[in-house]
């Protein structure tokens, strides 16, 4: 009799170089997946330091170059990664950018860039992805969305629209994927300790961080645990879920 726990579970994270998309990688290396993240081609630095970065984990991290905006890309990816380790078993969407402006001066291309990449992407993935978790009988989805598509935020109508959109898909992919073994889930971070967060005006954010119970930024690693928490084999009754990891920021039930 075949040992299937002996198999590693492959997993995905587009993002993963990116400043939740790491810790996300190393969580899920830690709990004995081979991970493969995904992120442009065009941030080479990046790319060489997050090499670097997970030298440690002895292998259990590759690196594959898309934009997760281009469906042909998604496609090309899927095929090539279901072809190299047999199936992709957990997909993780860290995938996003920020494009923060009022309304009033919000331009049409900050309007589609945006929805083009925290939005198109996930359905770009998902549906490259979703055949093969159907036919096994496995897979996790994990789709990172944020409080700000909960609360709407300042700034980014954008953003909040894409994330809130976001819980929307997932939700929906959740009730079509249920008895065939497959999970779809949301995770809504709120303000942490990323370059993202980094960019907003300080006064800005020093606001934001005094109006956080817990009273500091989440860390990365905060994220990660709640990805993988989400993502194991033991998770297959959470489906359809938002788990908010926000330090208090946002309470809702
Ligand atoms: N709340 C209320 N009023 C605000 C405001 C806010 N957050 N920000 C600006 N205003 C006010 C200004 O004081 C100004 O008032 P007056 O006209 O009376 O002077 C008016 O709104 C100006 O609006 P503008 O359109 O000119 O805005 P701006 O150009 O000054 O700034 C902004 C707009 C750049 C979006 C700025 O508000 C900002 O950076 N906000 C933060 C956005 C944010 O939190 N982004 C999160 C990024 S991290 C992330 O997204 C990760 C995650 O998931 C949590």
């Amino acid at each position: 009799m075949s040992d299937l726990s002996a198999t590693p579970r492959h997993a995905v994270v587009t993002g993963g170089i990116g400043g939740l998309g790491t810790e996300i990688c190393r969580q899920l290396a830690g709990s004995g997946c081979h991970v493969t993240a995904v992120d442009l081609a065009a941030r080479a630095e990046r790319v060489a330091a997050f090499r670097d970065e997970v030298a440690d984990l002895d292998g259990a991290i590759g690196f594959e170059a898309a934009d997760v905006s281009k469906f042909d890309a998604c496609a090309q990816l899927a095929t090539r990664l279901q072809r190299q380790h047999g199936s992709i078993d957990i997909l993780v969407n860290a995938a996003g950018i920020t494009r923060d402006a009022s309304l009033r001066k919000m331009s049409p291309e900050h309007w589609h860039e945006l929805l083009q990449v925290n939005l198109d992407g996930v359905f770009n993935m998902c549906r490259n992805v979703i055949d093969g978790m159907l036919t096994r009988g496995f897979g996790r989805i994990v789709n990172i969305s944020s409080v700000n598509g909960q609360t709407g935020q300042f700034g980014q109508t954008n953003y909040s629209a894409a994330k809130a959109g976001v819980h929307g898909f997932s939700m929906a992919l959740a009730r079509e994927t249920a008895r065939k073994g497959v999970t779809v889930n949301t995770v809504s971070p709120g303000y942490c300790d990323t370059p993202m967060v980094a960019a907003v005006p300080a006064d800005i954010r020093e606001q934001i961080i005094a109006g956080i119970p817990v009273g500091r930024l989440g860390q990365p690693a905060d994220i990660a645990r709640a990805v993988a928490f989400l993502a194991a084999d033991a998770a297959g009754y959470i489906t359809g879920a938002n788990l908010p990891v926000n330090g208090g920021y946002f309470m809702s039930f």
